[in-house]
C-alpha cells in the first residue's frame, strides 16, 4: 500500500478525506498535520482527533501546525462549516487521544515522509498551504524525495474572467463563478497566497504537484443519492425501507456531515444539487493517480498528460474582490499558464 501524509483543516469535506485516507486498504496513513482554515487551529485539531476516534484510527498521530498564514491575518469559514468547523454533528465522539507535541508538525511531516523509500510517499494537502510551505522551506530536499503532492485548492475557470465583476455574486449559481471566497479566489489558496506561491513556484514541487481545483470538485457533487448511499449503503435495495435504527453511528456521522455541508452550500452558493466533494478528491489522487489526467481544451479525446505551471496572484489585500462594482483585489487567484482553462481543462475520465 501507498504511504500518505494528510494536512488538513478539518471541516466537513476534510472529514471525508480523513475517512478515505485512514480506512482505504490501499493507503497507509502516516500521520495528520492540522492547520487553521475552516476554523481556528484548536478546533480543526479537535475535529481531526474526533473523526479519527469515530472511525477507529486513534493510532494515527495528529500534529497541530500553523495557527495563521505566513504573512497575513487568519481567515475562517464559519458560514460554510459553522463555528466549530464541524457543525451539525450529533454523533461525533469525544477524542480520547491527545494531539502530539513531541515535535513540531513540520518536523513530524519530514520525519515520516523522509523515512519512506524515495519516490513512494504522497503528501496530500486539503487546507490552507501554510504548513506545506514551511515544510519545504525548512527541508527543501524533501521535494525530490516524495512521490507526489496533491493539493485541493484554486480555480482555473474562465467563466468569470470576462464577465462584469459586479454580476458575479454568491447565489448566482456555481457555473458563473470561479472562486468560492471571492470571485477570483478559492478559500484554501486565498487564505495564504504567499504559501501557495512558494509551493507552485518551486520547480521540483510544481513538477510533482496535482492541483484539484474547484473546476473539478464541482463536477463531483454529493447528491441526495450519495448522501443516502453513505447512510444506508450504496447497495441498498430500493424496495426495502431501511430505518435509522439499522444505521451505525459512523454512517450517521458522515450523513450528518454531508447534509450540513449541503445545507450551507445551498444557502451560501445556491447550489442545491449537493455540495462539492473537494477534499476527498485530493486523496483519490494519491490512491489512484492514473484516474486523473490533465488535458488542454480541444484535445479531449486523447488521454495525454499535459502539465501546466500555476501562478498565484499575491498582490492585493485580503478584502472584497469587488467594491462599488470595481475590482478591488485578485489576491489568491490561481492562473494556469498555457491552459485555456475551463472544466475541459482538468477532469477524470468517466466510465
Ligand atoms: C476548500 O475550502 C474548505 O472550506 C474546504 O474544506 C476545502 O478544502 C474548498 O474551497
Ligand atoms: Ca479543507
Amino acid at each position: 500500500s501507498k504511504s500518505v501524509w494528510l494536512d488538513c483543516d478539518t471541516g466537513h469535506d476534510d472529514a471525508l478525506a480523513i475517512l478515505i485516507a485512514a480506512r482505504s486498504p490501499d493507503l497507509r496513513l502516516l500521520g495528520i498535520s492540522t492547520v487553521y482554515g475552516n476554523a481556528p487551529l484548536e478546533k480543526t485539531t479537535y475535529n481531526t482527533r474526533a473523526v479519527l476516534q469515530a472511525i477507529g484510527r486513534t493510532d494515527v498521530p495528529v500534529y497541530p501546525g500553523a495557527s495563521g498564514p505566513l504573512e497575513r491575518e487568519a481567515c475562517f469559514a464559519p458560514g460554510i462549516h459553522g463555528e466549530t468547523g464541524l457543525d451539525g454533528t450529533t454523533c461525533l465522539p469525544k477524542p480520547t487521544v491527545e494531539a502530539k507535541t513531541d515535535m513540531s508538525a513540520i518536523d513530524a511531516m519530514y520525519r515520516a515522509l523522509s523515512a519512506q523509500p524515495a519516490g513512494t510517499a504522497w503528501l496530500v494537502a486539503v487546507g490552507t498551504l501554510t504548513n506545506v510551505a514551511k515544510l519545504f522551506d525548512k527541508y527543501p530536499d524533501l521535494a525530490e524525495h516524495i512521490s507526489g503532492l496533491s493539493v485541493m485548492g484554486g480555480c482555473i475557470g474562465e467563466g468569470f474572467t470576462d464577465a462584469p465583476l459586479g454580476t458575479i455574486q454568491a447565489g448566482d449559481g456555481a457555473q458563473d463563478r470561479c472562486g468560492n471566497w471571492t470571485p477570483f479566489a478559492e478559500f484554501n489558496i486565498y487564505c495564504d497566497p504567499e504559501a501557495a506561491q512558494q509551493i507552485f513556484s518551486n520547480p521540483t514541487l510544481s513538477r510533482k504537484a496535482t492541483l484539484i481545483p474547484l473546476d473539478l470538485t464541482h463536477q463531483f457533487l454529493a447528491t441526495n443519492r450519495v448522501q443516502l448511499g453513505l447512510l444506508f449503503g450504496f447497495d441498498m435495495q430500493m424496495h426495502t425501507e431501511p430505518t435509522m435504527n439499522d444505521v451505525s453511528a459512523v454512517r450517521r456521522l458522515f450523513f450528518e456531515i454531508l447534509t450540513f455541508f449541503a445545507k450551507t452550500y445551498a444557502e451560501m452558493f445556491g447550489l442545491t444539487a449537493g455540495p462539492p466533494t473537494h477534499d476527498p478528491l485530493a486523496v483519490a489522487v494519491a490512491l489512484r493517480p492514473e484516474l486523473f489526467y490533465c488535458n488542454g481544451r480541444g484535445s479531449a479525446d486523447g488521454l495525454q498528460n499535459e502539465r501546466f505551471t500555476i501562478d498565484i496572484i499575491t498582490e492585493g489585500e485580503h478584502g472584497p474582490a469587488v467594491e462599488n462594482g470595481r475590482t478591488a483585489s485578485q489576491c489568491g487567484r490561481t492562473v494556469a499558464n498555457g491552459l485555456v482553462a475551463g472544466t475541459d481543462g482538468v477532469r477524470i475520465p468517466r466510465g
